[in-house]
């Protein structure tokens, strides 16, 4: 990895965990891509800090990974540095006198959903089931169900260009169907406010969105959906139309319970899920002149 290999001697602070060669297939739900050659953990927002500060000024290629539930690696893997959000940076905490709750960017979204049932606060009951972390979940606007996360966002505390902490008001970011301006920022917390509610109500309402999602293939190795809705229909439903359930190249097969999601029935790669992504659109697009857009980020290798 040439002028890489001693990264971890130059940049390190306490909470810096630093790791080569790691499987990024071992980092994602979809389970397919080569090696990062380096992935790091910051457990804090100060090992954070001084590892950005570090990477820009070596200009060092870097970027934050989630969840990993809404990204794939190619098959070459990533040249630089994947950073992933450790302990400090999950907690989830409530605001005094309010409905609200501050949560690290590396929060589960159903880690934050759960916080909120407890507190008997309504609106991310939609959350039951969704995977991914909060940072990623906010700069996708992730959703379900007619429920979605950046309405429901106060406050977004992010590092700017400069490695300082900046707190973005919801006036100060946009937002639309599973897009929001603040993807591409360095997201570090935000401050979620929900409605006080009936407990039985919301446990009610986190049922019937957990056995929505029942009927998709979980536990399996997927992404979720891989295609946003176009307007006025659904991936899933035109996907279905064309008869590509079940449809595979290698390992990764279009899902025979829900046509958006592709399943890795085990060791696929990630050419075979481009191809049969690829194969997917096109087939749509014939059948239907309708141009699906992906709804996952494909992370090219350099
Ligand atoms: N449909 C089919 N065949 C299929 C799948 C779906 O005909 O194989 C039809 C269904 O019958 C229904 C329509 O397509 O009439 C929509 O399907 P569904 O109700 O399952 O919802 P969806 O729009 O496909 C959305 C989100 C999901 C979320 C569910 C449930 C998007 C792209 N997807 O799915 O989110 O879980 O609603 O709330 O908005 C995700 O984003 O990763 C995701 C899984």
């Amino acid at each position: 990895m040439g002028p890489l290999a001693s990264l971890p001697d130059e940049i390190a602070a306490p909470g810096l965990v630093w790791k080569a060669d790691a499987s990024l297939a071992d980092h994602t739900s979809m389970g397919v891509g080569g090696p990062a050659d380096w992935l790091a953990v910051a457990e804090d927002e100060a090992a954070l800090m001084a590892l950005v500060a570090g990477l820009r000024e070596r200009d060092v290629r870097w970027m934050v990974l989630g969840g990993g539930s809404n990204t794939i690696f190619s098959d070459a893997g990533f040249r630089g540095v994947v950073v992933k959000l450790g302990r400090g940076l999950r907690g989830v905490e409530a605001v005094e006198g309010e409905p609200s709750l501050i949560a690290g960017a590396g929060a589960s979204l159903s880690a934050v959903m759960n916080f909120a049932k407890r507190q008997a606060w309504t609106g991310l009951e939609w959350a039951a089931g969704v995977p991914g972390q909060l940072g990623g979940a906010l700069a996708g606007n992730a959703g379900a169900g007619g429920g979605e996360i950046c309405p429901l966002t106060e406050r977004v505390w992010i590092l700017d260009e400069s490695i300082r902490l900046v707190t973005l008001e919801r006036s100060e970011f946009t937002y639309s169907y599973r897009r929001s301006s603040l993807m591409g920022s360095l997201i570090l917390r935000a401050q979620l406010t929900l409605t006080p509610g009936d407990p039985a109500a919301i446990e009610a309402a986190h049922e019937a969105a957990l056995a929505k999602r029942w009927e998709q293939p979980v536990g399996k190795r997927c992404s979720g959906c891989m295609f946003k809705n176009p307007e006025g229909d659904y991936a899933g439903r035109l996907i279905d139309a064309a008869g590509l359930k079940g449809l595979g190249v290698g390992q990764m097969h279009v899902s025979a319970e829900h046509a958006n999601f592709m399943i890795n029935e085990g060791g696929a790669s990630a050419d075979e899920l481009l191809a049969l992504l690829e194969r997917v659109r096109s087939d749509v697009r014939e059948r239907f002149g309708i141009e699906l857009e992906s709804e996952i980020r494909v992370i090219p290798a350099e």
